[in-house]
This record gives C-alpha cells, sequence and structure tokens, in this order.
C-alpha cells in the first residue's frame, strides 16, 4: 500500500500527534501490512501560503498559462500528483485555536486544485479526485471537545477537514481524536492517549483487513479460500 503521511505539529519529540501517527504506522506494520511511506512535514516543509500569482494561475485554464504561471503552481502540481498517487492518506495535527496549525491549512491550499484533486463536470457537478483513497485523521487537542463537553461547540477542526476533504472526494475520513490532553491532569491525560492508541490500533486492523480482502481475486472472493482465511486472522 502507498501511504501518504502528514505530521503537522510545530512541535517535535514532544509532540503527541507525532507521536501517534508513529504508533498508527507501526500498527499497520504488526499487521502485516506493505507499506510504501511517502512523507511529509508541512511544519517544517509549508507549503507557500497563496499568493496573487498562486490565485490568479489556478483558476486560469491549464492551456492559457504563461510559463511563469506554469512554475508558481509547480509545487502544488507536484504535491497532488502525490496524494493522487497515494492508496491511503494519514494526517496528523493538533487543535490551534479551535481549528488547523496555518501550515496544514497552507497544505490544504496548495491540495485543493481544478483538473487536478477536482473536476468540474460536464454536468456542473464537482467530481473529488480523492474518493479511493482511505483517509485518517490523527487530531490532538488540550482540551475535551468530546459531545457534552462545555467546549464541544468550539470544535472548528473537524467540520473544516470534513469540508476541505469531502469536496476532493473523501466521502467517509476515520477521525481518531486524542482528548484532553494539555489541558487535563496527567491521569485523564494518560486515558486520552490510551484510548487514541486503542483506536488507532483498531483502524489499523480494518486497513489490514480489507487490503486482505481486496488482494483476493475476483473468481476466489466468495470461495472458502485460504484467503478468507487469512484474512480472518
Ligand atoms: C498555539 C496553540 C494553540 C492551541 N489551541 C488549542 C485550542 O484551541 N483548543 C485545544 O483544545 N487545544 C489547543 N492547544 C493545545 C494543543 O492542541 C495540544 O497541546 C495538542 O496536544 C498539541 O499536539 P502536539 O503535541 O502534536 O503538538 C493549542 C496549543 C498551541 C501550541
Amino acid at each position: 500500500m502507498k501511504l501518504m503521511h502528514v505530521d503537522a505539529s510545530a512541535k517535535r519529540e514532544r509532540s503527541n500527534s507525532r507521536a501517534l501517527s508513529r504508533y498508527f504506522l507501526e500498527r499497520l506494520r504488526a499487521e502485516q501490512m506493505d507499506l510504501q511511506v511517502d512523507y511529509l512535514d508541512v511544519s517544517v516543509e509549508t507549503p507557500p501560503h497563496v499568493d496573487e500569482a498562486f490565485a490568479i494561475a489556478t483558476y486560469t485554464p491549464p492551456r492559457e498559462r504563461t510559463p511563469a504561471m506554469k512554475a508558481r503552481l509547480a509545487a502544488s502540481d507536484a504535491l497532488c500528483e502525490r496524494l493522487l498517487a497515494a492508496d491511503a492518506l494519514v494526517f496528523a495535527m493538533p487543535m490551534y485555536n479551535w481549528s488547523m496549525p496555518s501550515a496544514f491549512k497552507a497544505f490544504v491550499d496548495c491540495i485543493t486544485r481544478a483538473g487536478l484533486t477536482y473536476v468540474n463536470a460536464d454536468d456542473g457537478s464537482i467530481v473529488g479526485q480523492l474518493a479511493r483513497q482511505k483517509v485518517l485523521f490523527i487530531t490532538s487537542r488540550g482540551a475535551d471537545l468530546r459531545p457534552g463537553s462545555p467546549y464541544a461547540s468550539m470544535d472548528a477542526l473537524t467540520p473544516a477537514l470534513k469540508a476541505a476533504f469531502g469536496f476532493l472526494g473523501v466521502a467517509a475520513p476515520t477521525f481518531v481524536d486524542a482528548q484532553p490532553l494539555q489541558f487535563a491532569d496527567q491521569e485523564t491525560r494518560g486515558e486520552a492517549l490510551e484510548r487514541a492508541r486503542y483506536e488507532l490500533s483498531a483502524v489499523a486492523a480494518n486497513w489490514a483487513k480489507s487490503a486482505c480482502v481486496a488482494s483476493v481475486p475476483q473468481a476466489d472472493a466468495n470461495a472458502d479460500t485460504e484467503y478468507a482465511t487469512l484474512c480472518q486472522e
């Protein structure tokens, strides 16, 4: 499986979201998944923010683009290709001020491209091109924003991610949200991390199972073959 792994925390060794995304990849490997990982740290390699050149070039039809416009879009083109080539996308990030880190927003702005990650169909509809990818968002939050908590209504991160990637064809992303972390006592923080690791293990098992089922040859798909046995283990 080709997996694109994106981290976005400003923190490094002390980052919880990075530790959790590493844990998830370890779990996938423990499930015997053969991974080809394309790694991007957007806190280090932050895509350039939208500027005037980008804003004009991105909505200019490809055959009308000048060499300068093509040059301005080149890095974005390349990033879109990386996403489209992946079978699975793992995005890990902290919540900053109720939404996503600005480096990850720059990434979203860079990969939302007409003719690449979404297509304007002849009937006027938008067809997102990331529909075949499995997508997992791992988020870390200082506060507890789960339903019922006083901060639940402040979660502008989950809807923003769902909207941005839904537009690109991601219909049913998985979310594992580690919370509360920074603004909780040590015991509560430990429980939140344990809960997140438990959920990530379940997602990894699920991905491994569906990869296994997808690899079963069509003729054998419904037969009681050794593939079926393998998939259950
Ligand atoms: C600049 C900044 C803004 C933050 N804003 C929020 C916030 O709005 N809500 C929240 O629950 N936690 C907030 N936090 C806490 C982080 O989401 C939390 O510490 C998280 O675990 C950080 O993830 P990391 O360890 O991967 O960096 C903020 C932290 C920082 C540094």
